[in-house]
Parts: C-alpha cells; sequence; structure tokens
C-alpha cells in the first residue's frame, strides 16, 4: 500500500518524506524528469490544464505501488485524483499555517512556485483558503506542522 504527503506547497512534505524514508518518490522531481524541464519552464511552455494532466497520470501510477510519495500542492485540485486518494490506506496531510507558508515560499529561491510568483499576496491567500478543504477531504491524518520541529512531526507521524 502506497503511503502520501499531502499539503500546501510550502508544508515541509519532501523534507518530511525524506526523514521518514531516505527512498520515497516526490512527484515533482520525477516530473521534472519526465517532461525534462523544470515545473516553471513547463507551466510557462504548456500551462497548468497541461501540467494537470501529466501529474494526475503520474498519481494514478504511484497509487499502484508500495512506496512513500510527496505529492504536489496541487494534486487535490481534481475531483478524479481526490476520488484515487480517498481509496489509498495512509494519506497524511501537513497542515500550517497561511503565515508560515508564505515565509517559507518567499526564502525559496532554489524552487519557486509558479503558482507563488504569479499571484499577488490576496490571490495566493484565496488559493490557500480554496484549498484547505480538499486536503481534509482525502487525508486519513492530519498533523498540524506549525511550530513543530522536523523531529516532532515525524514522530507524530509513525
Ligand atoms: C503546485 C505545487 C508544487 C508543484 C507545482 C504546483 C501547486 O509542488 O507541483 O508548482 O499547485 O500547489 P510543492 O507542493 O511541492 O511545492
Amino acid at each position: 500500500m502506497p503511503k502520501l504527503l499531502i499539503g500546501f506547497m510550502g508544508s515541509g512534505k519532501t523534507s518530511i518524506a525524506r526523514l521518514l524514508d531516505p527512498d520515497f518518490i516526490d512527484m515533482d522531481q520525477l516530473l521534472e524528469e519526465r517532461l525534462d524541464m523544470s515545473i516553471s519552464q513547463y507551466f510557462a511552455q504548456y500551462g497548468e490544464a497541461a501540467f494537470r494532466r501529466e501529474e494526475s497520470q503520474l498519481l494514478a501510477q504511484l497509487l499502484e505501488q508500495d512506496r512513500l510519495v510527496s505529492t504536489g500542492g496541487g494534486v487535490v485540485m481534481s475531483k478524479e485524483n481526490r476520488k484515487l486518494l480517498a481509496q489509498a490506506d495512509q494519506v497524511i496531510y501537513l497542515a500550517a499555517d497561511f503565515d508560515v507558508i508564505y515565509e517559507r515560499l518567499s526564502q525559496d529561491k532554489d524552487h519557486q512556485r509558479p503558482l507563488f510568483v504569479d499571484k499577488t499576496a490576496d490571490e495566493f491567500r484565496d488559493l490557500f483558503h480554496q484549498r484547505l478543504p480538499l486536503y481534509e477531504e482525502v487525508a486519513s491524518q492530519t498533523i498540524q506542522v506549525s511550530g513543530k520541529s522536523p523531529q516532532e512531526i515525524v514522530k507524530e507521524i509513525k
């Protein structure tokens, strides 16, 4: 059975996955390898809808495997994906406060998210609030991560 980490961009999915199992699969990284370009480049060239199709295809494949997966923050946007996720045994939602996320993403110059850089702060906050119920809908476990160390979060998951 696969185990999936979900949550908004900047909630720490990749860092926590690395601590839980160094052999984890990072969806964004795998997509970048498959698409042979960065996610930002792909968004700019083909648009978000094309990215979502690639993401959904990959999600369906990963759900067939027995691995820990760090998902992209937008994986819950599609109803089809949510249906698939809801059937998975372990879907762990890392829930972070908006201010923590905003600060983290502003600092993260190495990994620029197109949906962050292309939106105003208000638009980005709207996206955050729009997505919260979607993560909650599919989560089998919710961990509040703000103010906790990675080790504390890992302990809560295990
Ligand atoms: C996205 C989140 C990103 C990446 C892409 C779109 C989103 O992943 O998949 O930029 O829509 O929330 P992270 O959650 O790993 O930042």
